[in-house]
């Protein structure tokens, strides 16, 4: 038995339930969560695992024989037929400072190709969600990325890597170069919707470094269903295998960014 999308949306909505109940404010100020690290700069709560938990409980109920990928747990070994991506709780840095932005990403792959995707917004109330061939939809409604020609008149999106202490690939060049040469680079802080993002045009594009398959696996299948190009940094077909990068934006600023990816690759070889 295959999902339907509109399996993904009621489970992306539940999860999203958990988590609007389990956010609270900062932490000494009304903080109702719990937070431990998995790293130094990179935290886990409570309501990250019971988002997880719910959802891999309820697939794998479903859809016994299926195989889940999912952060906080590794997920459930199946047929890799069949192969979900769960992020049960993108953007927890902002959660567990009481900043109201993040998401639930659930994709569904069938022999390796996704076919459905949804990202839920709980605090606006966005269900983003594609279907491979079908197209890309925010609340049932038709997405499409925007139509910017030029970078200096784009805005983009992109996220830093948990390493970005120790490693030096860490973005900030890229960051300080597109910051001077379009109108700005947000930092949202979660993937998944920088990617939703990118889909309905609110960005024109997103990059970064190093994410995991549950971070970008249905965003980017929204991204790509409403028009935009999704590659890696090399400009490569993979943004799934981790630690990849991804960089996902219009048919016109796409090639743009790839050029300077490509310049500075160049000028550090
Ligand atoms: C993180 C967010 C963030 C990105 C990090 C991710 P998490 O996911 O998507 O925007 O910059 O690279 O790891 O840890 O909040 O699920
Ligand atoms: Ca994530
Ligand atoms: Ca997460």
């Amino acid at each position: 038995m295959t999902p339907t999308i509109s399996d993904l949306e009621g489970l992306a909505r539940q999860a999203g339930e958990i988590l609007r109940a389990g956010f609270g404010t900062r932490p000494g100020f009304n903080h109702t969560h719990t937070v431990d690290y998995k790293g130094v700069i990179n935290p886990v709560t409570e309501i990250d695992r019971q988002s997880e938990s719910y959802l891999v409980h309820e697939i794998h109920q479903r859809f016994p024989s299926h195989s889940i990928v999912a952060e906080e747990s590794g997920g459930l070994k199946g047929s890799k037929e069949h192969e979900w991506f769960i992020d049960p709780l993108d953007g927890t840095v902002n959660f567990t400072h009481g900043v109201p932005i993040f998401s639930v990403s659930i994709a569904y792959a069938n022999s390796g190709e996704i076919l459905l995707g949804v990202v839920y917004d709980p605090n606006r109330d966005e269900c983003f969600s594609a279907q491979s061939g079908k197209g890309a939809w925010l609340n049932g409604e038709t997405i499409k990325v925007s139509t910017t020609q030029v970078l200096d008149n784009s805005l983009l999106v992109t996220g830093f890597p948990y390493d970005i202490r120790s490693n030096p690939q860490n973005n900030l060049d890229y960051f300080a170069y597109f910051s001077k040469n379009s109108q700005g680079v947000r930092r949202l802080g979660s993937a998944a919707m920088d990617l939703c993002y990118v889909a309905n045009g609110r960005f024109d594009g997103f990059w970064e470094m190093r994410l995991n398959s549950w971070d970008v696996a249905a965003g980017g299948l929204i991204a790509r269903e409403a028009g935009a190009v999704v590659t890696n940094m090399q400009g490569g077909a993979d943004f799934m295998s981790p630690p990849q990068s991804i960089l996902a934006a219009n048919s016109t600023i796409h090639p743009l960014m790839l050029q300077v990816f490509h310049k500075f690759s160049e000028i550090k070889e």
